[in-house]
């Protein structure tokens, strides 16, 4: 195992890549004309929030994988000139800025994944934009609280032991087939272990661990000679989990342990869970959603939810 005797002081990964080309297929019909990274949590794209955590870890070079649908957003990063000029012209600063932030976040740049091939072969269309160097990954419907600072401490520990660190969050086993799955070793830091094996979506009793690789990855660029030769495995995907197995086995991989706040939004009922908490957190609309969602709920309790309410 290669340890680094004193972390970077310049940091060592800059570029991020978001995958976003799946076919969402566990929300249609919302995601038949709308990728799900674009669905509204709250007034903002879920994409948005995933460029944010990357943006506030330091990451100015965001590179986005799309598939159909790239327009919506390729147009959410860009500039709005038109929107803009009329925001402008009514002396409406609070929404031009909202309207201007996506695109000032990082540089951000986009490329096609043509076919949904798997999550493994969006991470290869990235090659020759991130190069030789250590890369994040952060799927692009996978948000975790912008409260959490997981991917810097990701960060920090890839500038200590080099290779590549997963983030494993621990799951009930009745879920644990719904992931990619960890065998892991203690590294004698707290929080932190070695990662030696992983399986993708296992059987509850072929499950290594509890530990579910959720979607925020820095992975160092020998993965993508992994990528190259990676056959599609379950689902007929090109799957990450199976290049970084090979990588693990090479006793590369670290895991960083996380208990946080993260929500799927490509999950519909993880989707409208998020929507309500991230609406609750929000000091302009909390109060008083939280004051009509309390009815709401005492409402369900009586029985008596589908009686018209007034509005809080
Ligand atoms: P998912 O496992 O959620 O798959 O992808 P999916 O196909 O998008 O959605 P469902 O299961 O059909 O509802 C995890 C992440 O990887 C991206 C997705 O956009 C998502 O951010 N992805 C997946 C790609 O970019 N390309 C792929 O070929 C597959």
């Amino acid at each position: 195992m290669i340890r680094m005797s004193a972390p970077h002081s310049a940091p060592s990964v800059r570029k991020a890549v978001v995958p976003a080309a799946g076919l969402g297929t566990r929300f249609l019909p919302a995601t038949k004309a709308t990728p799900k990274e674009m669905l509204p949590v709250v007034d903002k794209p879920a994409i948005q929030y995933v460029v944010e955590e990357a943006a506030a870890a330091g990451l100015d070079d965001v590179l986005m994988v799309t598939g159909r649908h790239k327009r919506a957003i390729e147009d959410h990063f860009d500039h709005a000139f038109e929107l803009e000029q009329a925001l402008a012209a009514k002396g409406d600063t609070v929404r031009l800025d909202a309207v201007r932030d996506p695109a000032r976040l990082a540089d951000i740049h986009h490329i096609r994944q043509g076919d949904p091939l798997g999550l493994g072969h969006a991470v290869l269309c990235a090659r020759n934009h991130v190069g030789d160097q250590p890369f994040a990954v952060l799927l692009g419907d996978d948000l975790i609280d912008p409260r959490e600072t997981l991917l810097s401490r990701m960060l920090e520990i890839r500038d200590r032991y080099a290779g590549s660190v997963v983030a494993l969050m621990e799951v009930p086993p009745e879920q644990v087939h719904l992931y990619g799955c960890a065998a892991v070793e203690p590294s004698g830091e707290d929080g932190v272990v070695r990662v030696t094996g992983l399986v993708e979506k296992p059987a509850r009793e072929d499950a290594p661990s509890r530990y579910a690789v959720i979607g925020r990855y820095v992975l160092d660029p020998a993965v993508f000679d992994v990528l190259e030769r990676t056959a599609p495995g379950r689902g007929g995907e090109i799957q990450l989990t199976d290049a970084l197995q090979e990588l693990a086995a090479g006793g590369t991989v670290h895991g960083v342990i996380f208990s946080g706040r993260r929500y799927d939004t490509g999950d519909k009922a993880d989707y409208l869970r998020t929507v309500v908490r991230l609406a609750c957190d929000r000091p302009d609309l909390g109060p008083e959603f939280v004051a009509w969602l309390k009815e709401f709920v005492a409402g369900l309790e009586d029985g008596d939810a589908d009686r018209e309410r007034p509005a809080a």
